[in-house]
């Protein structure tokens, strides 16, 4: 693994130094979070079509922060800055309560077989992690080309009370002006269907801390020693 030494990178001592995300931006604007940013062209796209507002995108991946970090700086777009970290974790340690305006999670990690779906990432207990990060009428988006997940992460947001479904079904193959990520257009170059789901959290809701089971990949730092 080498360093990423990109302006726009933050490595997580600088966060855990300012102690709040928002403080990582020349700025002070709404934020929003991507997850598994991958290569960082949906980032950038949907960061230029918003200049009013701030972009936090992470990945696991070395590799994946530093394309991201290149096509940033080649776009030239201030309101963006990359994490190499854990989604959860970094939203359950460092993203306080409504601090989020939007959430992208753009075709995660399938894990086909079946006795590897507990590794998704989107169930239940990430759906109340994301309710606390969101403000009011905050949107949550996810897309994927599995039609299993797709379908299950549909039922799960259009049955929980706490969201206001954007579309007019749980789920839409129609991605009218959301913009595609490398992915997205993979499968839609093999005429696969992409599942769209777009909700936003109802106002008016005190979402508590939710507890964290210690699942797949999530690092809490009494690990870092
Ligand atoms: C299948 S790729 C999709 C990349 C990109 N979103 C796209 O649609 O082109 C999934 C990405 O999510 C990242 N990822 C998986 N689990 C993650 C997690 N828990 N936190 C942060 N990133 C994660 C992976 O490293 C990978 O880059």
């Amino acid at each position: 693994m080498t360093l990423i030494n990109s302006p726009v990178f933050v490595p997580e001592a600088s966060l855990k130094k300012t102690g709040c995300c928002s403080a990582l931006f020349p700025h002070q604007r709404p934020l929003e979070l991507e997850i598994g940013c991958g290569i960082g062209d949906f980032l950038v796209q949907i960061a230029a079509n918003k200049p009013a507002h701030n972009f936090l995108a992470v990945d696991i991946f070395n590799q994946g922060c530093r394309s991201t970090c290149s096509r940033v700086e080649d776009s030239g777009l201030e309101n963006i800055r990359v994490m190499r970290i854990e989604a959860r974790y970094l939203m359950h340690q460092y993203l306080g309560r409504d601090s989020l305006c939007a959430l992208y999670v753009n075709c995660p990690d399938p894990w086909p077989k079946k006795r590897h779906r507990k590794r998704r990432l989107i169930n239940r207990e990430f759906l109340d992690l994301a309710l606390y990060c969101l403000e009011d009428n905050g949107e949550f988006n996810f897309t994927t080309d599995f039609t299993d997940y797709g379908k299950e992460v549909a039922a799960l947001l259009s049955n929980d009370p706490r969201f206001i479904n954007l579309n007019a079904t749980s789920y839409t193959n129609e991605l009218g002006d959301y913009p595609t990520s490398k992915y997205m257009r993979r499968f839609l170059d093999q005429r696969q269907p992409i599942y769209l789901c777009r909700y936003r959290k109802k106002s008016g809701q005190k979402i508590p801390l939710p507890a964290i089971s210690k699942g797949f990949r999530i690092r809490w730092p009494q690990e870092e020693t």
